[in-house]
């Protein structure tokens, strides 16, 4: 089998439309899918919607729907959401499929069977907008730190799992580096907790009188699994997977999830004790994202504060929301974002950078009815292999801001070849050096329509047509990455590939 890529995102509440903050890791995930396809690994790229729960019933009621009309309606704008933003999804998860929820039983109950799971009953309180019960201490002036609002006193029956078993063999897991989560701020965080904090047994199920959304539990019909733990079972049901402990899917564990600091403790704690007691291999790295902020603020539906994608979408075309939504700052911390930084990240690195130097560069090489044939130029060769060299091994690192810099780099020393040689000039005074000027540029914008290939892909279509290539021949990254892997040219004319935009 060729090498394997199994990458998720987290699986989206469906309780209010999408928003930036959620397209980001998605994005993201699509990137390093593309990237990794590219260097012709079998991926497996997971994401999908989280629809059970009391979150989704209180958002459905207040809609005045049934929560399966509400969460059709909502899953569906998820769906033409990725469409819209090129999203290469193999399979998109809903936590209300038939196959994920009758998987999801089973392997509640083979928890239950191996005698993780035990009866108590549960007095906490009890964040909706989390889905998770929070202890006095770890609550802001009595309040949710990420909702801002007061929790519920929940006081019922359910069923607990030993998480407090596995305190200790995840803190050896992590200190070993078998349980990686970067950054490396993120896996201290959790190590710190595990270090300082007993873990208590979690409660995983709800009564089924009070809270009627969600997967009943195969040995207690009056119970329903709790939706995390309902939640974080997609990343094994989402690969179509039949259950047969025996026999898991070829494409686990996954290679790479991604997720937001808010949600790191469901995934760095009971995502791997769920495992370690169903004896199925860990995760082989999560990367925690940072949050988009605007003004200082997270990002999110229920503080109202949010940028709606489409319209990012509908200003500046799908491509360049891509580029946009991953360039602002480093892939892993916290960012301000605005529709301001938008237009003029799109003006200075898109309009003015690449899309002027592909304009430039074909209405030069359209001067002369020629082919352009390789000659050597070492100058180029070297930067070509530095250039590929840095965005490798940033997009290895989920670097994304650097291989983005990486290119934005190649293009600015192609502009400034163009301002030393003035091939403008060469056409009528020199026609052999013109030539290999010539050659030289368009190989570059070869290399350039490669290197963007994961970040925006109809661009990078759009370039490699011009210069008279067939995108088909899209093949392994290792036959295209050489200086003069295509040795001639015959170009033909590109509109702008991003229009000069006057702000709304
Ligand atoms: N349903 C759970 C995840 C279950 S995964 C088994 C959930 N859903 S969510 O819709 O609230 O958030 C999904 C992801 O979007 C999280 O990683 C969260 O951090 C991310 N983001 C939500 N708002 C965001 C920003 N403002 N900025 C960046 N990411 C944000 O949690």
């Amino acid at each position: 089998m060729d090498k394997k890529f199994y990458i998720t995102t987290p699986i989206y509440y469906v309780n209010m439309n999408p928003h930036l903050g959620t397209a980001y890791p998605t994005v993201a995930a699509d990137v390093l899918a593309r990237h990794h396809r590219a260097k012709g690994e079998q991926v497996f790229f997971l994401t999908g919607t989280d629809e059970h729960g009391a979150k989704i019933v209180e958002a459905a009621t207040k809609n005045r729907k049934t929560p399966k009309e509400f969460v059709d309606e909502i899953a569906a704008k998820y769906q033409l959401l990725w469409d819209e933003l090129q999203i290469s999804n193999d399979n998109f998860i809903r936590t209300t499929d038939p196959q994920h929820e009758k998987i999801a039983a089973a392997i509640a109950q083979r928890l239950y069977d191996k005698g993780f799971i035990y009866k108590g009953t549960y007095s906490g309180l009890y964040c909706v907008g989390c889905e998770r019960y929070y202890t006095e201490k770890e609550l802001v002036d009595g309040k949710c730190p990420y909702h801002q609002t007061a929790p519920t006193q929940l006081s019922e029956d359910c069923y607990f799992f030993k998480l407090s078993g596995f305190q200790e063999p995840l803190m050896k897991l992590i200190d070993q580096g078998d349980w990686v989560i970067e950054p490396k701020e993120r896996r201290n965080e959790v190590l710190g907790f595990l270090k300082t904090e007993k873990l208590e047994d979690l409660a995983i199920s709800r009564v089924r009188a009070k809270m009627n959304w969600g997967i009943t539990l195969p040995w207690d019909k009056n119970q329903v699994l709790y939706v995390w733990v309902d939640a974080l079972l997609n990343y094994l049901t989402g690969l179509k997977w039949d259950g047969d402990f025996n026999k898991l899917s070829e494409l686990w564990p996954p290679d790479a999830q991604l997720l937001g600091k808010d949600i790191l403790r469901f995934h760095a704690v009971i995502w791997p004790a769920m495992l370690l007691a169903l004896e199925i291999p860990l995760p082989k790295k999560l990367f925690i994202t940072g949050f988009f902020t605007i003004n200082g603020q997270k990002m999110s539906k229920s503080l109202g504060n949010v940028i709606d994608p489409n319209e990012v979408i509908r200003i500046f075309g799908s491509d360049a929301a891509r580029y946009l939504l991953l360039s602002l700052f480093p892939f892993g911390q916290d960012g301000d974002v605005s529709m301001e930084k938008f237009y003029d990240k799109y003006s200075a690195n898109l309009a003015s950078g690449l899309g002027n130097l592909v304009s430039r560069v074909i209405t030069l090489a359209l001067k002369q009815e020629t082919i352009y044939e390789f000659s050597e130029n070492n100058e180029f060769r070297v930067k070509i292999t530095a250039t590929w060299a840095t965005y490798e091994k940033a997009m290895d690192n989920l670097a994304f801001e650097q291989a983005l810099i990486a290119i934005q780099d190649l293009a600015s020393f192609c502009d400034k070849y163009i301002e030393i040689n003035k091939p403008w000039q060469l056409v009528k005074t020199n026609l052999d050096l013109f030539k290999k000027v010539m050659y030289n540029l368009l190989e570059s914008l070869r290399h350039l329509a490669w290197l963007t290939s994961p970040f925006m892909p109809e661009i990078s279509e759009k370039i490699l047509a011009a210069l008279g290539l067939f995108t088909e021949n899209k093949k392994d990254l290792s036959l295209v990455k050489d200086w003069g892997a295509v040795n001639h040219y015959q170009v033909k004319s590109v509109k702008p590939l991003f229009p000069r935009l006057t702000r709304d």
